[in-house]
């Protein structure tokens, strides 16, 4: 057995493991300002270096004027439509946008009545996973994780393709519509192991109804009744929309391109963009928003008192509070400066039904975090910098208000962000024609080699 080995890894070795590698692997932070380093593949004035061309999304969150960056109010566009002008024409005709955005994501334009039908149709067919699999591959290896269970069995799916290397259209286009058929029979299985296995309570698993939107199926898998109304799943249907795609450079999106850049096959590459979407800076923002709620109705005594929810931020800040990580989750954004348009649809949503659900004192505490954060940022790190609040800031209290477990928030954006991810691979794999190759330079000294006998 390996010294490595899990057993043999005592905390006293790790520590000397970690010495070592404390002592050799410093990076001087004012390197990157000496060697123009665009840290974060950003410009100095923090917007993203531009990486590529996109006919599929528009991020809008600044204007440049006189050279200058000056904020402006968010705006986002799929294949050049509003994402509001989308959300409220469904919201008026009252019927289900997510089908029609995935459509409108990967071939370009709004599908008639008939290409909505037959693809609509499609996707509830494609719903049901490969035999056995959900045996084999989810109920065998229960993870406490759905992101990660997502994304094991997004890369197991391989082995059920027959045709799983072909990068031509055809072949992308079965993967993709497979994909964003199957997200969600994977999330809602794996919520249901993870029920039985880690919080010891009932799973259940409800046959698959053909006749159900996307949002409506989900809704259905995870009430033991299956029962829900269809204002809430109008709702979801809403939230699976304005998550469906952000343009390529989100963390999530461009790693999906990256992999995809070097010519591997499609679940190599959604995989890594769930791996990706996972993190906290990212998409699971939304569950530490939720942490951080109840940080908040620990540490602050009056919750309608301003000046006292802003100290408690100014430790979340400091790292004195909190996740000890200093960050405000759900506020801030690297392309929008004055609105994101997503947390605004989802603000109005929650104002309109937290009320009723008993959640009013949650929304305007998070009302609060979005009206204070400005000012703390400032007084923290000296930053005059316009910050908003973020789609991550309310979204955990839409899923509340519609019962969701915590567990599901940011799979739900995983769901909803896969016809995006799907769209820029193939848009990569078709335009693109060029590995992503970044430089990093070197900072590190020569050191001679000294043979094994002569080291001290
Ligand atoms: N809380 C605390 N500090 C924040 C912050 C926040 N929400 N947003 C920005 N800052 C800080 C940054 O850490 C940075 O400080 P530093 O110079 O000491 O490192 C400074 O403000 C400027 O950062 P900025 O360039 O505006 O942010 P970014 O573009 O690098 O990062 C986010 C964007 C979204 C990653 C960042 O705002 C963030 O971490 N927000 C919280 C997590 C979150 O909600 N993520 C979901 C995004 S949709």
């Amino acid at each position: 057995m390996s010294p490595y080995d899990k057993e043999n890894l005592s905390m006293s070795t790790l520590k000397d493991l970690c010495d070592e590698f404390e002592k050799n692997n410093h990076i001087d932070a004012s390197f990157y300002r000496q060697f123009r380093v665009k840290r974060g593949l950003r410009n100095a004035d923090g917007s993203g270096v531009m990486a590529g061309l996109t006919r599929i999304c528009n991020v809008h969150g600044y204007v440049i004027s006189d050279g200058e960056k000056q904020p402006a109010e968010g705006k986002l566009q799929y294949r050049g439509i509003d994402l509001c002008t989308l959300v409220d024409s469904c919201v008026k005709e009252n019927r289900f946008g997510f089908e029609e955005v995935a459509w409108l994501l990967l071939f370009g334009k709004l599908p008639t009545q008939g290409q909505l039908e037959r693809f609509t149709r499609l996707l509830a067919h494609c719903r049901e996973l490969p035999e056995y699999f959900v045996e084999d591959m989810i109920i065998k290896a229960p993870s406490p994780n759905i992101m990660n269970k997502l994304a094991r069995s997004v890369l197991a799916l391989y082995s059920y393709d027959s045709n799983p290397e072909d990068t031509s259209l055809e072949n992308l286009m079965r993967q993709s519509i497979h994909l964003i058929a199957q997200m969600p029979s994977i999330m809602v299985n794996a919520y249901q192991v993870k029920r039985r296995h880690y919080d010891k309570e009932t799973m259940y698993f409800h046959p698959i109804d053909l006749n159900q939107s996307i949002a409506e199926s989900i809704l259905g898998a995870l009430r033991i009744d299956k029962k829900f109304t269809p204002e809430e799943a109008h709702l979801l249907d809403i939230c699976l929309m304005l998550h469906a795609e952000h343009g390529g450079g989100n963390n999530s999106t461009f790693t999906a391109r990256a992999v995809s850049s070097s010519g591997t096959d499609t679940y190599s590459a959604i995989a890594a963009a769930i791996g990706s979407l996972k993190g906290p800076r990212h998409g699971g923002a939304n569950i530490k928003v939720n942490e951080m709620l109840g940080y908040i109705k620990e540490g602050v005594q009056n919750w309608q008192d301003d000046d006292e929810i802003a100290a408690f931020l100014e430790k979340l800040m400091k790292k004195e509070a909190g996740d000890r990580s200093g960050l405000i989750y759900g506020m801030g954004h690297a392309v929008y400066t004055l609105s994101d348009p997503r947390a605004v649809i989802l603000k109005a949503n929650a104002k309109r039904l937290a009320e009723q659900k008993g959640l009013g004192a949650d929304f305007a505490l998070l009302d609060a975090v979005e009206r204070l954060t400005p000012q703390v940022l400032a007084k923290v790190k000296g930053i005059d910098k316009t910050v908003c609040a973020n789609v991550d800031l309310y979204s955990g209290l839409v899923y509340r208000i519609l019962d969701i477990p915590t567990d599901l928030f940011t799979p739900l954006f995983a769901i909803a962000r896969t016809p995006g991810w799907c769209a820029h691979r193939i848009e990569e794999l078709t335009t693109g024609n060029r590995i992503i190759r970044p430089a990093y330079r070197a900072v590190l000294e020569e050191q001679a080699y000294v043979p094994l006998s002569e080291r001290q």
